[in-house]
């Protein structure tokens, strides 16, 4: 009887160890061989802290096809999107830290957080509304511009976790009159649902007291081999796009809208990221590479794809779809190196792709743009998809 008790005992704490060796040590990148219902891939404990007096945490959203979605309610970031492969095999394809920290630190490059309350760069962070000027914190010191709504953006707040279901969650937040040089007291809120046919959506809505403007976008940096898994130059790009909005040496729009054809910027074809990228073209040279605002080929006002992204090697594709008109393609010019990952390795220069579906940049600057107004009594709504499958 005592023989058999002590078995048990000792099967209990074998099965124990080779539990936690699968959470973090085995497998695919870090990823257990085949993530069971009750294993978690990332350390929830790395990300129940507080922050500004604020709990975060970690919430994971699945569905029966073997896809899982980490999000945290710092930032809104999304922490990890894990989906399979060509093989059945699954893996981590977006960029990011093993804990809250690193996200809320300064040298993020945004990873998978929510960006607001202006995606991109506004013009020497001044911009008028109504006949008053506003003056915004500028965060990009070289450039004098504000970017991706200043020094404390959505991006490093704690969003209130609303409702969650195994497959979605909803965050939202309340950011103050004059919240980062911004009018209005805005409320904003964002749901995340992971559907069975392994798309991410997200549908975004906002309303204010007071005008003002707004362009809310998504950071997810993608690397389609996996996280930490080299450069994205091999990813295979179609932007359902005819024209793009050119920019200065600042990165800000010059107000065109020009075509792409005949140009780097031309994916309406879908082209290796890596081709033309080191091609002697201005605009190339201004971005240090693929940073620019391409103007989606208008739809019906619905729905309409952004593009697509194919990696040969693990077959992964992902198609983005969006209401927004425009999309920023960046493709990690800045990633240089320093940064490590969730898996322990450093994200190398362009180690991941954003597709940023937003509206254009300096939009309110530059009359000839769709306008970022947002009135009382209307509602901002936006949705975005990531969508996955293998070919
Ligand atoms: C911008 C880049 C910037 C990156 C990270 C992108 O949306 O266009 O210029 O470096 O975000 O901040």
């Amino acid at each position: 009887m005592k023989t058999i008790r002590n078995l048990l005992i000792l099967t209990l704490i074998l099965s124990c160890g080779s539990c936690k060796n699968s959470k973090f040590g085995r497998g695919l990148r870090g990823l257990p061989e085949n993530p069971a219902a009750d294993e978690w891939y990332l350390d929830a404990e790395g990300f129940r802290k507080t922050i500004d007096g604020k709990k975060t945490d970690l919430y994971r959203l699945s569905n029966d096809a073997g896809m899982e979605v980490y999000v945290t309610n710092f930032g809104a970031v999304i922490a990890a999107i894990i989906v399979p492969d060509k093989e059945g095999i699954p893996g981590d394809v977006a960029l990011g830290f093993k804990e809250v920290e690193g996200y809320a630190a300064e040298g993020d490059p945004y990873f998978g957080a929510v960006v607001g309350r202006y995606g991109n760069r506004i013009d020497g962070g001044r911009f008028e509304l109504d006949g008053q000027v506003y003056e915004l914190p500028i965060n990009e010191a070289g450039n004098d511009n504000q970017l991706h709504g200043g020094p404390k953006g959505f991006s490093e707040m704690v969003w209130e976790t609303g409702e969650l279901t195994n497959n979605s969650i909803e965050l939202s937040l309340v950011s103050p009159d004059g919240d980062m040089g911004y009018p209005g007291r805005l409320e904003l809120s964002v749901r995340y649902t992971l559907t069975q046919d392994n798309a991410l959506e997200m549908v975004y809505k906002a309303v204010t007291d007071k005008p003002t403007v707004l362009n809310i976008t998504q950071h997810t940096y993608f690397n389609l081999k996996g996280e930490g898994r080299g450069n994205i130059l091999d990813h295979e790009l179609m932007l359902n796009a005819d024209h793009f909005t050119p920019v200065n040496q600042r990165l800000i729009p010059t107000g065109e809208i020009s075509p792409v054809e005949g140009t780097p910027l031309d994916f309406t074809t879908a082209t290796k990221i890596g081709k033309r990228i080191d091609d002697d073209y201005e605009q190339l040279s201004f971005g240090r590479g693929y940073d620019h605002n391409w103007v989606i080929n208008a739809g019906d006002g619905g729905l309409n794809l952004a593009g697509t992204v194919y990696c040969e090697e693990t077959g992964r594709f992902l198609e983005v779809l969006t209401t927004e008109p425009g999309v920023q393609f960046y493709c990690g010019n800045f990633l240089d190196g320093s940064l490590t990952g969730k898996s322990g390795g450093s994200y190398e220069h362009r180690g991941g792709l954003c597709l940023e579906t937003q509206h254009f940049p300096d939009s309110p600057n530059q009359e000839g743009f769709p306008s970022t107004v947002l009135n009382p009594g209307k509602e901002y709504y936006q949705k975005t998809v990531f969508r996955f499958s293998v070919k």
